[in-house]
Order: structure tokens, then C-alpha cells, then sequence
């Protein structure tokens, strides 16, 4: 069994490792898969018990773990439906994962996307005249709205309701900063709604996501109206902040990089490399959770049946072993082997446009700003989820002159 003391691994839910974990996970990543405490008792409302997980941080054992649905399973998480209702497909097992994912990649496809990039192209020109120049908070004026605009678009619901999904966004996620009852009237708003969007497009459809959905068949399957409803709100939790910190990590990544900053401006085909490197050096997603459905022994630890694990993305990411010199941000690693997208059946159907969105924000980034720098307030991480990695607040300054 482990070798390190349980207590000192439990910092792994403190607001100071949330914020900065890389120091930590190294010390941490030799011992894994090990055992801590990843909610303490009392933080989710009626469960009086601290709840314990495995911590995977080896790059093997969580590329492996993301491979073996079978053993790692999504969908027996006993706290799924209590603090947030059960989502679709991220915390579905095959048969039901299968038969989801394959009505929703006939919709969600490279050509949808393609069909969107004027659009996100638009929508970016457009936040970015809003923003001016000099120094901005990057992230509630572009980062966070970016992404919610589009997601809104994907499916069809009106521009002026974005304010409002991000808001029930939020909610969702604030499991440990937000009163239950709140959170519970505000999902329970979110699904009203995109119940009546359902029933809407089923009378009269329309060029969106949700009408493709309502009228996706496989082998002559469909979806209900709560399946739809279950993917839109995952769509909305899925992709928004996970690509609002993408967004925010490249640029604070980049603010101090100012050499980096001109090269790109000189040399745009650098620019995939750049999300890829940022994907892998601060993944927005870090750590979710899965179950084991039999005994398992990872690195040599045997894990019991009914095991609780965190995956941990972002520790997997810097394993030396598979990238080396792992804390250097470098663009010459040709990386296909990040997992901050995830692997396996899991793997995220949104990649495409995430990547896109960041794509077509650097490249209009860099054709309006000659120097990117750190403004002088404060840039603050975000220290209460357990699951993303991102800023809260990121001042920077863009200046048009050189
Ligand atoms: C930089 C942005 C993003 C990151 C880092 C990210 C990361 C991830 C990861 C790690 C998974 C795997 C979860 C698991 O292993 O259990 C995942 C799944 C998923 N993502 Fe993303 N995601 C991003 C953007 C998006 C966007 C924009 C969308 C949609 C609009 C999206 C929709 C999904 C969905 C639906 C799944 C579930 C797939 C399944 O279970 O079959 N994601 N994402």
C-alpha cells in the first residue's frame, strides 16, 4: 500500500494546491495511485462522512484507466443525481454511452463546426472592439463570454439568454460554494427550459443543434425529451468554462512570453502547437472521477471493487516520464499524447471546437495586438473546484502600438 502519510495528500483539495497543484502533483505522482480524502465531511450538504478516492497521477495508470471503461466506469458515481443532477454520457456506462454517443456524433460533426468558424469569427471581432486596448480583465470580458455565445448558437437558443446560461453554468459547478437550495431551483430553471426548447423545435424546427437532436436516428432510435434535455445541459457545462480556461491559461501562458508573442505574430503555424502545449502544461480540466466495477491493481496497488478514483488529467500531463522536461512550456513536442481532452470512449466530443475557438481568438489576437504583457493588478486562480484549472481574474494589457 502507499507509503505517504493519508493527511499529507489530503492538502490535494486545499485552496492553495486548487490554485497552484504542479509543485504538489511532483511530489506527489511517485506514490500513485494513492489514497486521500477528496471531499471532507460537511462540504456537500447530507453527507456527514469525508469521502476517500484513489488519486491517479501516473501517465500510465490514468491513460490506462481512461482506456478500461469496463473497470474505471463513469456511471456508478454514488454521488451523481445527489449534488447535481446526473448528466448524460460523461457519467453513462455502454450499452446507454454507446447508443447516446452515436446519435449525437451524427450531429456534433467537423462540418457543424466548419459551418460556425464565420460565425465565431464574427462573434470574436465583435467582443474584442467591445474590449478596446490596454489593460482588461481578459476573462469576464472575452474568455467567458466567447464560449457561452457559442454554445448558445450551436443550440439555436437567442443571444440575449446568454447571461442566464451562464449563470445556471455556474450554479451547476459551485457544488461547494453555493446553497443547495439555490443550486436546486437553478437547475431545475435550466431544464424547464430546455424542456421547452425540445417540445418547441419538435413542432417546428429550425437550422440549430437541439432540431438535429430531436431528429437524430440510429438503427431507428431517437432520443426522448429528457435525453435531449440531459445533452443540452451537459453541452453548457461541458464546454463553457473548460474553454474559458483554455482560453485564459493561453494568454496568461503567452502575457509572459513576449519573444513568443511576436514569433507567433510572424508565424501563425505555430499557433496549434500552442493550444496543444497549453492544453497539456495547464489543463483546464484536471481531475474527474470514476469507479471501479472489479478488483484492479495499478502501479503494483491493488484497488478494491467499489473503489471511488480521481483521474487526474493535469498530474498525467506533466509525468515526466511520458513528456519530458514536463514544466517547460515547449512547442517543439509534436504532442499527440496529451490527455487533457481525455481518451478512450470518453474522449471529448467538443475538441473540435474548443480548439477552434481558441484558434480563431489567438490568430484575431495577435493581428490586433503588437505586445501582450501582465497588467498590474493581481491575476487571481480559481481556488474551490476540485475539477478546473483557470483564472478568476487576469489582467492584462494589449497594446495596438509596438
Ligand atoms: C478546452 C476545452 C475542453 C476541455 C479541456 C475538455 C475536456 C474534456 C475531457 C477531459 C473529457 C473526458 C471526460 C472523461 O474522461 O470522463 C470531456 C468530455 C466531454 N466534453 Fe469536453 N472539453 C472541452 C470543451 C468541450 C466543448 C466545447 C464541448 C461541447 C460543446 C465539450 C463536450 C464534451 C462532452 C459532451 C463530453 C462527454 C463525452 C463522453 O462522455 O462521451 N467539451 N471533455
Amino acid at each position: 500500500m502507499t507509503t505517504l502519510p493519508i493527511a499529507h495528500a489530503d492538502r490535494l483539495s486545499s485552496p492553495e494546491v486548487i490554485a497552484n497543484p504542479y509543485p504538489y502533483y511532483r511530489e506527489l505522482r511517485d506514490h500513485s495511485p494513492l489514497n486521500y480524502i477528496f471531499l471532507p465531511a460537511g462540504t456537500v450538504a447530507g453527507i456527514e462522512e469525508p469521502i476517500r478516492a484513489w488519486a491517479l497521477m501516473k501517465y500510465q495508470d490514468v491513460y490506462g484507466a481512461l482506456r478500461d471503461h469496463d473497470t474505471f466506469a463513469s456511471g456508478r458515481n454514488p454521488l451523481a443525481g445527489k449534488i447535481a443532477p446526473k448528466l448524460a454520457l460523461i457519467q453513462d456506462d455502454p450499452p446507454r454511452h454507446t447508443r447516446f454517443r452515436r446519435l449525437v456524433n451524427r450531429t456534433f460533426t467537423q462540418k457543424r463546426i466548419d459551418e460556425l468558424t464565420p460565425w465565431i469569427q464574427a462573434v470574436t471581432m465583435e467582443l474584442l472592439d467591445e474590449m478596446g486596448s490596454g489593460e482588461i480583465d481578459v476573462i469576464p470580458s472575452f474568455a467567458i463570454p466567447l464560449p457561452v455565445k457559442v454554445i448558445a448558437r450551436l443550440l439555436g437558443i437567442p443571444g440575449e439568454d446568454y447571461f442566464t446560461l451562464k449563470r445556471w453554468s455556474d450554479a451547476f459547478l459551485a457544488f461547494s460554494s453555493m446553497a443547495p437550495e439555490d443550486r436546486a431551483v437553478s437547475n431545475k430553471e435550466m431544464a424547464s427550459y430546455f424542456g421547452r426548447m425540445a417540445v418547441a423545435r419538435r413542432k417546428h424546427g429550425a437550422e440549430d443543434l437541439i432540431t438535429a437532436l430531436v431528429e437524430a436516428e440510429v438503427d431507428g432510435e431517437s432520443l426522448d425529451d429528457a435525453e435531449i434535455l440531459g445533452f443540452c445541459m451537459l453541452l453548457l457545462i461541458a464546454g463553457n468554462e473548460t474553454t474559458t480556461n483554455l482560453l485564459g491559461n493561453m494568454l496568461g501562458i503567452l502575457a509572459d512570453r513576449p519573444e513568443l508573442w511576436k514569433q507567433l505574430r510572424e508565424d501563425r503555424s505555430l499557433v496549434d502547437a500552442v493550444i496543444d502545449e497549453t492544453l497539456r502544461f495547464e489543463s483546464p480540466i484536471q481531475r474527474l472521477p470514476r469507479n471501479t466495477t472489479r478488483d484492479t491493481e495499478l502501479s503494483g496497488i491493488k484497488l478494491p471493487a467499489g473503489s471511488t478514483i480521481s483521474v487526474y488529467y493535469g498530474a498525467a500531463n506533466r509525468d515526466p516520464l511520458e513528456f519530458p522536461h514536463p514544466d517547460e512550456f515547449r512547442l517543439d513536442r509534436g504532442l499527440h499524447n496529451h490527455v487533457a481532452f481525455g481518451a478512450g470512449i470518453h474522449y471529448c466530443l467538443g475538441a473540435p471546437l474548443a480548439r477552434a475557438e481558441a484558434s480563431i481568438a489567438l490568430n484575431t489576437l495577435l493581428d490586433r495586438f503588437p505586445r501582450l504583457e501582465r497588467g498590474s493588478a493581481p491575476a487571481v486562480r480559481q481556488s474551490t473546484s476540485l475539477v478546473v484549472f483557470g483564472y478568476q481574474q487576469l489582467p492584462l494589457i494589449f497594446s495596438a502600438a509596438n
